[in-house]
């Protein structure tokens, strides 16, 4: 047994809190792994909603969509996530979210996520979010900017009600080069 990345970990914790017919988040859609991963775990009878900035992200993704006949359960936004509310109807029973922050590996670094808008839509997210149901935020934090998105968004998670949510963080604390943080937030 090998202890999983902070990425893979992502995945096996969405594998329990989503069941095919669930209405789930990818907060970042990017080169659309996570995207791809809820599309197939949620089913056609399920429901992603896709956000990112950049529109050639999304028209990546939705090749790599169609290439593998998931496009039905997907709603790709070209948006920011802090909007989630102008998108995603407003009792929607969400199974899960996920954020992978930082910058796309491969584009436009300057294109990174910010702790206001990360925020903002991290309490959307929780705000539709079913008991049981997991928020999940992979950080990234080695390029400029990246520290300070990381030092907001603890301080936001280390204050949330302890009786509404149980937060978790992990990392391999003895790795170089800035190893992601993994946080799970669970609606109680
Ligand atoms: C680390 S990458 C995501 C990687 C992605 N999960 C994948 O599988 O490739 C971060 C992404 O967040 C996007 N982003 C930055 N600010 C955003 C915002 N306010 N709303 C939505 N996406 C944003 C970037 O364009 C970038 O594609």
């Amino acid at each position: 047994m090998n202890l999983e990345s902070a990425l893979r970990f992502s995945h096996t914790l969405l594998a329990q809190a989503v069941q095919p017919g669930d209405t789930v988040i990818d907060a970042t859609v990017g080169n659309g792994n996570d995207t791809i991963y809820l599309a197939s775990a949620v089913g056609k009878t399920g429901r992603v909603f896709g956000f990112d900035v950049q529109e050639s992200a999304l028209k990546e993704t939705q090749t790599q969509l169609t290439l593998t006949g998931l496009t039905a359960q997907t709603t790709l936004i070209h948006d920011g996530h802090e909007h989630i509310e102008h998108h995603v109807p407003e009792d929607t029973q969400l199974a899960a979210a996920i954020f992978n922050l930082g910058y796309l590996p491969g584009s436009d670094k300057s294109v990174i996520t910010h702790g206001k808008t990360t925020i903002a839509a991290i309490s959307q997210c929780l705000s539709l979010l079913v008991r049981g149901g997991l928020v999940i935020v992979v950080s990234y934090y080695g390029h400029p900017g990246g520290q300070d998105e990381l030092a907001q968004l603890q301080r936001y998670l280390k204050g949330l009600p302890q009786k509404q949510f149980q937060v978790l963080t992990y990392q391999f604390i003895n790795q170089q080069n800035e190893p992601p943080i993994l946080f799970a937030i669970q609606k109680r």
